[in-house]
């Protein structure tokens, strides 16, 4: 039997991270949580941590046959009750100088950041102006939708412009009563880190050495900084999501860690001075040939 007594929940890119923190709280808190999947095996594992509670959906987010199929069987599975939440999660990170970056994998970085939350949120509108309470989507930024380090322009770029739609959409969407908050997390300890790293190096591999060696003490820096299991637990990021989803008057944008408050104060400095204050915490990089230094 369902549990339904605080109505339903659609979280994208469920499988590990944020998004599994956020299935297992809601449904915690008496939510119907279905939470999207990419494989059999993160279905299964997702259902034996719930106890069996939550429902997965295969859901990759970039394939509009899957969004359609999702929204059929949410629709079926929730009896003319709507859903009252959208949590649009699934992200991924393509880090690397933006003058070496394959813009092909630029396009996947906005395909999956940007753009997907956006055809998720156009395919379960319906269902989310059928709740009786009043609906939430939940587009999950980050910091870096505000503050862009270097090496992770593409990453910073897909997040900027989540905020922008989020913005938008909140506007939009005022006169069906439809909530849109963005939430802006600092550094959460999820696999994230991990997969960047394995993916940027085998993507970085095809390019010349001629061409990345003037970067290469930024990228070692980024590489010594990256530490597995690094950041606060992606279970206060779920704390959160169901704070915006269940509040009378959920904020705009929701800032979690003091890494992210942090930056949050350079926003607010003279580009020149935010520049400087940046360059100050890089190795030296660029032609470090002596005449040139
Ligand atoms: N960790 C952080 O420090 C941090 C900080 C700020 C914001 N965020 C944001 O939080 C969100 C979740 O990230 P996370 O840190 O929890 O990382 P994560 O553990 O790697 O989770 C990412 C999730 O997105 C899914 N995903 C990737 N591509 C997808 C696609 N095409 N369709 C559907 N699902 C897809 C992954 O599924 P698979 O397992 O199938 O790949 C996984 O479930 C992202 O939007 C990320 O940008 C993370």
């Amino acid at each position: 039997m369902m549990n339904n007594q605080a109505g339903s929940v659609l979280i994208t890119g469920a499988s590990t991270g944020i998004g599994r923190a956020c299935a297992l709280h809601l449904v915690a808190r008496g939510f119907q949580v279905f939470a999207g999947v990419r494989s059999p095996e993160h279905a299964e594992q997702l259902r034996l941590a719930s106890g069996g509670r939550v429902t997965t959906v295969m859901l990759d987010v970039t394939d509009a046959a899957q969004i359609d199929a999702a929204v059929a069987t949410i629709r079926a599975q929730t009896n003319g009750q709507g859903l009252r939440a959208l949590v649009n999660n699934a992200g991924i990170a393509v880090p690397g100088p933006l003058e070496v970056v394959p813009i092909e994998a630029f396009r996947r970085q906005l395909e999956v950041n940007t753009l997907s939350p956006i055809a998720v949120t156009q395919a379960f509108l319906p269902l989310l102006r059928e709740s009786s309470r009043p609906a939430t989507i939940v587009n999950m930024g980050s910091i870096s939708g505000r503050f862009t380090h270097p090496l992770f322009g593409p990453y910073s770029a897909s997040k900027f412009a989540l905020e922008a739609c989020s913005d938008a959409l909140r506007i939009e969407l005022s006169p069906w009563g439809i909530r849109v908050v963005c939430i802006e997390p600092g550094i959460i300890a999820t696999p994230i880190w991990d997969k960047t790293l394995a993916s940027s190096l085998q993507m970085l591999a095809d390019v010349s050495q001629a061409r990345l060696a003037p970067y290469q003490p930024l990228i070692d820096m980024v590489k010594a900084t990256v530490k597995p299991g690094m950041g606060i637990p992606p279970e206060r990021v779920a704390r959160v999501v169901g704070q915006a989803i269940t509040c009378r008057r959920p904020r705009a944008r929701y800032v979690i860690g003091l890494d992210a408050y942090g930056q949050l104060v350079l926003i607010h400095l003279p580009t020149w001075l935010r520049d400087w204050l940046v360059r100050l915490a890089l190795p030296p990089f660029g032609d470090l040939a002596p005449s040139k230094k």
